[in-house]
């Protein structure tokens, strides 16, 4: 027998028992962004790859080693995406959605990065994004965060800690490099392979060391916030009196440095020590030089995105319940007349009872086999139509979880008795 075809290394199905659970997620960070006042905006996964390189840097992880990238048939180099700020940006420049206005966006979708898999890191994952444009100073930086916290608050979260830091514009962060490598090149011998390899390319990131070895170095390492320029200082400042009168609690964090090139001024990360390496659930910042590195006029930005596979990890870590999409009832159906009456009804109970969840058996079975499905089924209720209640317009209603009897009561009243005990209202 030939070898069944299995999915791609970490690319995972989503299967139905999980699916209820992604809603509730989904939905959750949906109406939060929407009392903030963001717009969705939809963009395709697969983007000229030119644009990720400019955008997220030649020398990143990303960049040089996890893109998934091909030349489609008319040999143009496409990607899918690492992440969406990239084609948010591309996108708005695209749509003139940044000229003298101000602008809210979210998005939501998979993402792609050949990574190697392990819990909490996939290949394809999935985040939500939220992007602000034409906003140069703290309160937007606040606002994001505010929404994040808010987020959480939602989803009934709590031990996620803010780590928040400024990169300075450009010209501070040169500065900054020179020193960083002038004091890591006094202490090359003390460096790992890894930190030898990024001190031309990308030196910032050796602050990002995980490398126990390397911790006493880096901890003595000249520290950015002292190359701040003095706008960016007066910023941050300002962003943290913001925090602080909000009461959001946060870490200074002068190593956070964020794996992508286009970041200036705040960045932050919300991380959590229950998820094991992968701690970081939603990370983000600010990137005011990107639109015009991109070939636009200057444009300030901010934004962040939320991974929900680690988002779901860290409610199941923390024992938090999650929705199952179960049916409120299940109808079992007997007989010729009975089974013809009954998919009639359950129609007619579906109008009478918008929300209501009813799943009709289909297919026919024995009674026995049937009551084993709706059990399974994880409904609450059972319906039973058959010959004799088709005639006499009647229904039998059978509780499932309770050790209630069973009652036989006319078809015309069981939605009044359904939406009773489901509190779902009746239309008439
Ligand atoms: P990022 O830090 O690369 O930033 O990713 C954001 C979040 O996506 C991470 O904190 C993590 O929760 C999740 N994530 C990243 N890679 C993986 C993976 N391989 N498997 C599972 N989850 C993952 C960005 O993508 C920026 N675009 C965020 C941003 C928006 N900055 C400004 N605006």
């Amino acid at each position: 027998m030939a070898k069944t075809i299995q999915a791609v290394r970490g690319m995972n199905d989503i299967l139905p028992a999980e699916t209820a659970a992604w809603q509730h997620l989904e939905e959750a960070l949906r109406s939060v962004v929407h009392t903030y006042g963001y717009h969705e905006i939809r963009m395709p996964l697969l983007e000229k790859t030119e644009l990720f390189r400019r955008s997220i840097g030649e020398v990143t992880d990303i960049v040089e080693k996890e893109m998934y990238t091909f030349d489609d048939r008319n040999g143009d180099s496409l990607t899918l995406r690492p992440e969406g700020t990239a084609s948010c940006v591309r996108a708005c420049m695209e749509h003139g959605l940044l000229h003298n206005q101000v602008q809210r966006l979210w998005y939501a979708g998979p993402m792609f990065r050949h990574e190697r898999p392990q819990k909490g890191r996939y290949r394809q994952f999935h985040q939500v994004g939220v992007e602000a444009f034409g906003m140069a100073g703290p309160d937007i930086d606040a606002e994001m965060i505010f929404m994040t916290a808010r987020i959480w608050e939602r989803l009934g979260l709590t031990g996620a800690v803010l780590q928040l830091n400024s990169l300075g514009t450009l010209q501070a962060r040169a500065a900054y490099r020179d020193a960083l490598v002038d004091y890591l090149l006094t202490h090359a011998d003390a460096l790992d392979a890894d930190s030898r390899r990024r001190l031309d390319s990308n030196p910032l990131r050796i602050l990002d060391s995980k490398n126990p070895d390397m911790q006493a170095l880096l901890a003595a390492a000249p520290s950015l916030t002292e190359y701040l320029d003095t706008e960016s200082r007066e910023h941050f400042v300002a962003l943290c009196a913001l925090l602080d009168a909000a009461g959001v609690r946060y870490e200074l964090n002068p190593r956070l440095v964020r794996g992508l090139d286009y970041y200036s001024k705040t960045v932050f990360e919300w991380v959590t020590d229950q998820l094991g390496a992968q701690g970081t659930i939603c990370a983000g910042g600010r990137y005011d030089g990107l639109v015009e590195y991109l070939g636009g006029r200057p444009v300030p930005a901010v934004g962040f995105a939320v991974g929900l596979e680690r988002l779901l990890g860290l409610l199941a870590a923390g024992g938090i319940e999650l929705p199952e999409n179960v049916p409120h009832v299940y109808l079992v159906l007997d007989g010729e007349q009975g089974s013809r009456r009954g998919m009639v009804f359950a129609e007619e109970l579906r109008a009478a009872l918008p929300g209501l969840r009813l799943q009709a058996n289909c297919g026919g079975g024995s009674f026995k086999s049937q009551f084993k499905r709706a059990d399974r089924s994880g409904a609450s209720f059972a319906l039973v139509i058959g010959d004799d209640e088709a005639v006499q317009q009647q229904v039998v209603f059978k509780p499932l979880r309770s050790a209630a009897a069973q009652e036989t009561v006319l078809q015309q009243e069981i939605a009044g008795i359904l939406g009773e005990r489901l509190r779902l209202a009746v239309v008439t």
